[in-house]
């Protein structure tokens, strides 16, 4: 169930008491994090003081999911921002700046403007969200994410009728981001894109948190976007920009090799990478001899988003 605030109600008054008070749980933790400079990092997270009793479910599903271990999901990272393996990203995210984080919204929107997070999150209510997340490269996990339907905050913006696409930006940090001090491999920002329908889907999430807790670094904090039906590389970090717009937006990875990356990367076992086949997938924390994973159409969310490509050839638009 999503509950809707409005702007002249007091959401305490309008809200579950349990989502309206880990809500603000999490709201203090963030910002405890962000002034203090506090994040989580990969090894200490299970010392980490902040966490959160249950959360009501966003997912609609019944939790029949298992969570991968968080340890792994917190030290198995892509963010090539900082490193091009996995243990370094991890790492090196730990100096990211999050404190006082703002959102540019703009674009095709009635009400643009640069927002705090804090204040974003205020109007928001926090879920969770047990998603199996599929990487390009071949490998997946299953993630409990605390967030809120990205829908809800184009809602509160009000996009125009010439928002057709959403482009996201990632932050901008060369000092303490060694890829982009270089300018190595990808042209810096990270940049990401979605049709309107996508984005407005119930299923695509921003997230603020993982596992009960504030999202570590490595992970895409303060705020990241979560598209379970897409490849992970969709699924953009430290967000700070979000435009609608009339054209799809040309993303990082799209410019970077057109052939192997489309702007739709909708998990499909049926379209190979160029240089890989996407029939299956290791799933991380899988003993050595399980066998891989057959991989899902749409990862496995094909009910509630075939719809939106029904007379389209995801051959084409892959
Ligand atoms: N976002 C930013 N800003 N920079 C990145 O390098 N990597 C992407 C995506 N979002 C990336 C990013 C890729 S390739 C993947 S698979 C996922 O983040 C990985 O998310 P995780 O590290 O939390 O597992």
């Amino acid at each position: 169930m999503i509950i809707k605030t409005k702007k002249d109600i007091p959401a305490s008054e309008i809200t579950d008491p349990l989502v309206f008070n880990n809500r603000r749980k999490i709201i203090k933790a963030i910002l405890a994090g962000a002034v203090t400079g506090i994040g989580i990092s990969p090894v200490s997270a299970a010392n980490n003081s902040i966490a959160w009793p249950d959360l009501p479910r966003g997912d609609g599903s019944a939790g029949l999911l298992t969570p991968t271990p968080a340890e792994l999901v917190k030290n198995y990272t892509n963010y090539y921002e900082f490193a091009f393996n996995k243990q370094d990203s991890a790492r090196l995210a730990q100096n990211l700046r999050t404190d006082s984080w703002t959102i540019e919204i703009g674009g095709e929107v009635e009400n643009p403007g640069i927002y705090y997070l804090e204040d974003v999150l205020r109007q928001q209510t926090l879920q969770e969200y047990i998603y199996r997340f599929r990487c390009v490269e071949g490998w997946s996990m299953v993630v409990p994410w605390v967030g809120f339907p990205l829908s809800c905050l184009l809602k509160f913006v009000k996009p125009l009728s010439g928002a057709l696409f959403v482009k996201f930006t990632a932050v901008h940090q060369p000092e303490v981001m060694p890829k982009q001090r270089r300018n190595a491999m990808l042209e810096w920002p990270y940049v990401e894109g979605l049709r309107m329908d996508e984005a407005m889907h119930p299923l695509t999430i921003l997230a603020v948190g993982m596992y009960g807790s504030i999202l570590p670094k490595q992970n895409g904090a303060p705020l990241r976007l979560v598209v379970p039906w897409k490849y992970g590389f969709k699924s953009i970090k430290a967000v700070v920009k979000i435009e609608l717009v009339r054209r799809p937006p040309v993303t990082s990875w799209c410019q970077f090799a057109p052939h192997e990356y489309g702007f739709y990367s909708n998990v499909n076992p049926a379209v190979a990478h160029p240089r890989w086949s996407q029939s299956s997938e290791r799933q991380l924390g899988s003993g050595f001899f399980t066998p891989r994973r057959k991989t899902e159409l749409f990862n496995g969310y094909g009910e509630q988003v075939a719809s939106l490509y029904r007379d389209m050839d995801l051959r084409h638009f892959f």
